[in-house]
């Protein structure tokens, strides 16, 4: 029997791949960069499924060169590089990874906001670089957690998984949920109060067209001046330019960034320059634990779309209608 032919658009972790493998005849893009504009749709011709990535902007040109294509699964839970209408047009059933990541990316925003709020970074710099000469009362303050106000926005199970972490560090929650999702035991406010309120705020939104740059300006000059901003979520959820005039003129704290616009940034982007201001490379979802997990998951959405079953985590269900 033939097998059915797939493009994976990066080397995934070897559990998914095996479970692809047994299952597909499998073109697994080698470079250590994401196939460009031009080899992603010279791959796609002719497959009947495709294992992206969320550096893979899958759009409707790229569905239309693949006439077979019966599923996109995404190794994400962010499908934001993929034109979801399109596929449901198509009656292509798009899956993602929900529920991998959620442990593992409330880790890292956590692990941002002690760094921003403990100066970590500046701190190794300072040792590292030599400067360091005696422990000094003065040196290097930051900022506690303890009785602090988090305001998280987007209160999905990562933005939740954040919350549990804060009431060990006695946080005080608010949220702010633009699904408008209502939970117990957490206090819901409007965007107005959380950015007013909070001392620190974490981004835990999918990218919209309504969460595009929520980050700005205006909603930056109405935080407190000690505020940190912590983003893992989407890098566009924030307006690098604002944050920038926001860090640099001190009117707040800090901000810790895993996610940017455009990412990465630039070498030359001013806001590498800042000391309150740390970004590091989208690392979210980056332990071993998860990451399998994750292609387990895309490999099983992949599968199941190949032999005409519905996605486990299939992202527009519209399409079995
Ligand atoms: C996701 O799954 O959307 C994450 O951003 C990957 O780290």
């Amino acid at each position: 029997m033939t097998k059915p032919k797939v493009f994976v658009t990066r080397i995934i972790p070897e559990n998914g791949l095996d479970l692809v493998r047994d299952f597909c005849d499998a073109d697994i893009w080698q470079g250590e960069m994401p196939p460009s504009r031009e080899d992603l749709i010279r791959h796609l011709v002719n497959v009947d499924g495709l294992l992206s990535l969320l550096t893979d902007q899958v759009d409707e040109e790229a569905m239309h060169v693949a006439p077979n294509l019966k599923v996109i699964s995404n190794m994400a839970v962010g499908v934001d590089n993929i034109d979801i209408p399109a596929a449901t047009a198509l009656k292509i059933p798009v899956g993602n990874t929900p529920g991998a990541m959620t442990e593992a990316t409330a880790d890292l925003a956590f692990a941002l906001m002690l760094s921003a709020a403990r100066r970590i970074v500046e701190g190794e710099k300072y040792v590292k670089s030599g400067k360091w000469k005696t422990w000094s009362p003065q040196l290097l303050l930051g900022t506690d957690l303890v009785g602090a106000k988090l305001g998280i926005i987007g209160f999905g199970r990562i933005g939740q998984a954040v919350a549990r972490r804060a009431q060990g560090f006695g946080l005080r929650v608010i949220y702010f949920d633009p699904a408008e999702r209502t939970f117990q035991g957490a206090d819901a406010v409007n965007l107005n109060t959380l950015l007013v309120e909070s001392d620190f705020i974490s981004l835990h939104v999918p990218l919209t067209e309504k969460t595009r740059h929520m980050i700005n300006e205006k909603t930056l000059n109405i935080m407190k001046s000690n505020t940190v901003l912590v983003n893992t979520s989407r890098g566009p959820v924030v307006d690098s330019n604002d944050l920038y005039e926001a860090l640099k003129s001190r009117r707040i704290f800090a901000a810790a960034l895993d996610v940017t616009e455009p990412e990465p940034l630039p070498r030359d982007s001013p806001l590498l320059e800042l000391d309150n201001c740390i970004v590091v490379p989208h690392l979210g979802s980056a332990s071993k634990q998860t990451r399998d997990q994750m292609a387990f998951l895309a490999a099983q959405n992949l599968i199941a779309g190949l032999k005409g079953e519905r996605l486990p985590h299939c992202v527009n269900p519209q399409v079995y209608s």
